[in-house]
């Protein structure tokens, strides 16, 4: 028996990983937006909506955001086949699963370690699959729900078995942690609808809850004595009463007991509804309650005037859901699937904090006035009215930064002409694994590892007085890395506080350069490798032609 074997999934390029460069992302101020006052003292503003593949995106987001995030929730590409406007939708299981596992990796990284939680949006094509990859990447212990969202209300005949819901997978970091601040939900208007107070009690309205319980615990087989007719009540067959006699003594004194109309039904307990906190979320999460398709296209509709200006909107209510369960606000909610922007401007709405990345042109066409309806208060519908929204906060936009090498003429890798002195600082800084904080006082501090260590980038060829001007200044007690161009000296050990390396030398093995595109389309799976050449014939146990 081979004892390395484990229970996981396979498919063609699963050892295959991407190297990704660790972009920096620029901001493009005439994108970014805010509102023109405040509305609130909890308004925000560090929002980010960037634009660009989300694979480089997150692995730029990484340095940064490590841990701080509380909520992913990604509805990415579901691998059906069909056709759709905006995305490649249809493609080899296996490179769907390579895609996607890349994404998943860095978004674990991201979520907060203790409360962190993700929400994966999914049909039946890959559920199974993509729960199996989860269990793997995130392990089983994490694993929190496959909820089901029924996400049509009306049936319809083109399947053999009609197609009514989706998945909604869910993993957090701590479980017992995530299930402590596991929000409890607001009554909806079915819930609120059973509690009613025909008697004008003071107390408000009320509904009669059962006052048994299956089995038979012996302090709990007392007789009950109606106390308006005197009828006598032992606990229905299979049964005990919910609570011993002295706990149903002080219910009967609180007048939290009914006895039905006349006062000779079987007892049942008063609940209150100013005594509910709200209820514990289920797995079941019907269109009556968080929406269904035709809502988010009416959403989508009230939107941007027509239908059909984005094929696979989720309904606010959906996501409204996810972010009352997982999170409190001021958090921060990441979606690297962004599409219409239906995450960020529901997150924005519930005061929360965002990030959402989106690759194709609605980022511009659909995202940013979706967004900008919100922060102007003009937002027609969804969540508005529910969660009293006024307006308010803002974002920024950003882009991802070009690859920071490209190739020269005669093919050698170079610092690539769009970099000014600022973004190369930046893009070595994270590239080496510093912070970016640019000092205003001394031209040679670019950023930090931490309070001694710091990182000094530059393109010119630093002579040997130069380096020994930086290492007296640098000082004793503290330590620099010197990333330039070139370096003439033959004396490094004088520079004992110094580390000095050559861009873009140094660099060029800590990833793969210059590729911009890892969309989960059919040309980026990686080749697998050759088929395995076909066995020398044996001659077989069976003789000849067998
Ligand atoms: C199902 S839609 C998400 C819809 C979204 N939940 C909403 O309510 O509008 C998936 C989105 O992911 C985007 N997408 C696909 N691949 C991507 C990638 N590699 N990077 C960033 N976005 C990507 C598509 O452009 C599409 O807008």
């Amino acid at each position: 028996m081979n004892h390395k074997q484990r229970l996981e999934l396979t498919w063609i390029g699963k050892d295959q990983r991407p190297r990704l460069e660790p972009r920096i992302l620029l901001e493009d101020p005439e994108k970014s937006y805010h509102a023109k006052t405040r509305i609130t003292e909890g308004d925000i503003f560090d929002n980010r909506l960037i634009f660009g593949d989300n694979l480089l995106a997150l692995k730029a987001l990484e340095q940064d955001y490590a841990g701080k995030v509380k909520c992913v929730y990604i509805d990415p590409p579901y691998n059906t086949g069909s056709a759709f406007e905006h995305y490649d939708d249809g493609m080899e299981h296996s490179i769907w699963l390579s895609l996607i596992r890349a994404r998943l990796e860095i978004l674990w990284k991201l979520l907060d370690k203790t409360e962190g939680s993700i929400w994966i949006s999914i049909d039946d094509s890959e559920m199974a699959y993509l729960k199996v990859l989860c269990d793997e990447l995130f392990g089983r212990r994490s694993f929190i729900a496959c909820n089901i969202w029924q996400k049509r209300y009306s049936r319809e005949n083109r399947e053999a078995i009609g197609d009514a819901h989706e998945y909604l997978l869910v993993y957090a970091k701590e479980p017992d942690v995530f299930k402590g601040i596991r929000n409890k939900l607001p009554l909806g208007e079915k819930q609120l609808s059973v509690y009613k107070n025909k008697n004008n009690d003071p107390k408000g309205p009320w509904r009669a809850v059962s006052f048994s319980a299956q089995g038979y615990r012996p302090n709990q087989m007392y007789e009950i004595v109606s106390p308006y007719t005197g009828k006598r009540h032992r606990p229905p067959s299979g049964s005990c009463w919910k609570v011993i006699e002295d706990e149903y003594n002080r219910l009967l004194s609180e007048g939290r007991m009914f006895f039905g109309k006349d006062g000779n039904a079987v007892p049942s307990r008063i609940q209150y509804l100013k005594d509910i906190e709200g209820i514990v979320p289920w797995t079941w999460w019907p269109h009556d309650e968080v929406g269904h398709t035709d809502e988010s296209k009416k959403e989508i509709q009230a939107l941007f005037g027509k239908q059909d200006a984005f094929d696979t909107p989720k309904p606010e209510r959906l996501i409204q859901r996810i972010i009352q369960i997982a999170t409190k606000p001021g958090d921060l909610v990441l979606d690297s699937f962004l599409g219409s922007g239906t995450t960020a401007a529901v997150a924005h709405k519930m005061h929360r904090r965002w990030i959402g990345v989106e690759l194709g042109e609605h980022a511009d066409t659909l995202c940013i006035p979706r967004l900008k309806k919100v922060i102007d208060g003009e937002d027609p519908g969804g969540v508005t009215s529910a969660v009293d929204w006024k307006g308010g906060g803002g974002f920024r936009y950003y882009r991802l930064a070009p690859s920071l090498l490209e190739k020269d003429h005669w093919g050698n890798w170079v610092i690539a002409k769009d970099y000014n002195a600022a973004m190369l600082a930046e893009a070595v800084c994270k590239l080496m694994g510093f912070s970016y904080a640019p000092s205003e006082s001394e031209y040679w501090i670019h950023g930090r590892s931490s309070e001694t260590d710091y990182i000094y980038v530059t393109t010119q060829s630093l002579t040997h007085e130069q380096l020994a001007a930086i290492s007296h200044e640098v000082g004793e007690e503290r330590s620099l890395l010197v990333c330039c161009k070139a370096f003439r000296t033959n004396n490094l050990d004088a520079f004992p506080n110094l580390t000095v390396k050559k861009i873009p030398q140094t660099v060029l093995s800590k990833c793969e350069w210059g590729k911009d595109d890892y969309s989960l389309k059919v040309e980026n799976l990686p080749m697998s490798a050759p088929p395995p050449e076909p066995p020398i014939a044996q001659p077989s146990l069976f003789g000849e032609g067998e």
